[in-house]
Formats: structure tokens, sequence, C-alpha cells
């Protein structure tokens, strides 16, 4: 059920949970079709992405792995500094595999194309990005992203795993934050 009293922090509600989870049920079941043959290792960006890959795997009716990174690619401010830093690896060896990886969002590309470029170095068989949220800004960078859950507008959201400064992570659905909480 979509909350009705949005945290005081949100101007508005952007997905409600309903929403998020009916689009899930339809990436699950595609990303099923698509990988019948050859089961993938999940790979989510933590820590954003944990909400998607918890929800996105139960929906996935495959043996699926699941392994986590940690990048860091943001302070606690809402702009992409453009470098990113390995916080936590892999502790699986993905060559030769099918890695499919789980992200909350993409803003400038900027981290997911360095992600890319790191497994790829590491001799998978294929390496496909599934990500809930797209923001537009995205589409300077060339990465082809297989799977999208919802382009949104370019505003800095929270909930459903995204934080602001490691706040609101919880929130079971994605708002747009006030301004006044980041420009004070
Ligand atoms: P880039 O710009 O490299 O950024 O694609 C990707 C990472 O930046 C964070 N990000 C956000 N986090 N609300 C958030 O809570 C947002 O609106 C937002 N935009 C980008 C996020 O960690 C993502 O992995
Ligand atoms: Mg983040």
């Amino acid at each position: 059920m979509p909350l009705m009293h949005p945290h005081p922090d949100v101007d508005h509600v952007l997905l409600t949970e309903q929403q998020i989870h009916d689009r899930l049920d339809e990436l699950g079941a595609q990303i099923a079709a698509d990988y019948a043959d050859q089961p993938p290792i999940l790979v989510g960006v933590l820590k954003g992405a944990v909400m998607v890959m918890a929800d996105l795997a139960r929906r996935i009716d495959l043996k699926v792995e699941m392994d986590w990174m940690a990048v860091s690619s943001y302070g606690s401010g809402t702009k992409s500094s453009g470098v990113v830093r390995i916080l936590k690896d892999l502790g699986t060896d993905i060559s030769g595999r099918d890695v499919l990886i789980v992200e909350d969002i993409i803003d400038s590309g900027l981290t997911l194309k360095w992600l890319l470029s790191n497994l790829r170095s590491r001799g998978p068989r294929s390496v496909e990005v599934c990500t809930l949220l797209r923001k537009p800004e995205a589409a300077r960078v060339e990465i082809d992203v297989r799977y999208v859950g919802f382009e949104i507008p370019p505003e800095f959201v929270i909930g459903y795993g995204l934080d602001y400064a490691e706040a609101y992570r919880n929130l079971p659905y994605v708002g747009v934050l006030k301004r006044s909480v980041y420009e004070g």
C-alpha cells in the first residue's frame, strides 16, 4: 500500500510502492525469459540497490546468484564527483559468467561506465544492466542499459534505497527531496 503521508522532507511522491512492485514484476519476468538458458549472477551496487535487488531477485524465477559491490562516486552532496572508488569488491570470480548489474539510479552515467569497464576486464561472458531509475542526463554517456524501470525527471530523489546524506533509504516509495533540505 502506498504511504498516504509522505515524509515531511519529501516534496512529492514520484513512484509509489505499488508502481515500483508492478514494474519489477514485469522486469523480473522479462529477465527470467531472457536468461532462461544462462542464469545470471546479479551484481547489486551497494548501498542504493539493496531494495531493488531484494524485490527484483524474488521476481526472477531462475537459479540466480547474488553478489555485491560497493563503489563511491558521491559524497554527501547531490552531484556526481566523477571519481569512483571500490569500497567493497565482489566475492565471486565472474570470468565466463553472465553478469547482470542491478542499479538503483543512473544519473550522469559516470559510475556505471566505470563499473562496466571494470567488470568487463574480468572476462565475463556478458555484462548487462538493470536500473530502477534513469535520469535524462544519462543519455549523454554511451552505455547500453538493457532494463530500465522508470525514466524520471532530473530531480534529486530519495527512498527505496536512495539516500541523501545516508538518510531516507528506508522509505518504501521514491520521492523528490525538498530543495530546502539540501539548499538550506
Ligand atoms: P552517476 O551520476 O555516476 O551517479 O550516474 C550514480 C549514483 O549517484 C547517486 N545518485 C543519486 N542518489 N538520489 C540519490 O539518492 C538521486 O537523485 C541520485 N542521482 C544519482 C546514486 O548513488 C547512483 O548510484
Ligand atoms: Mg548513493
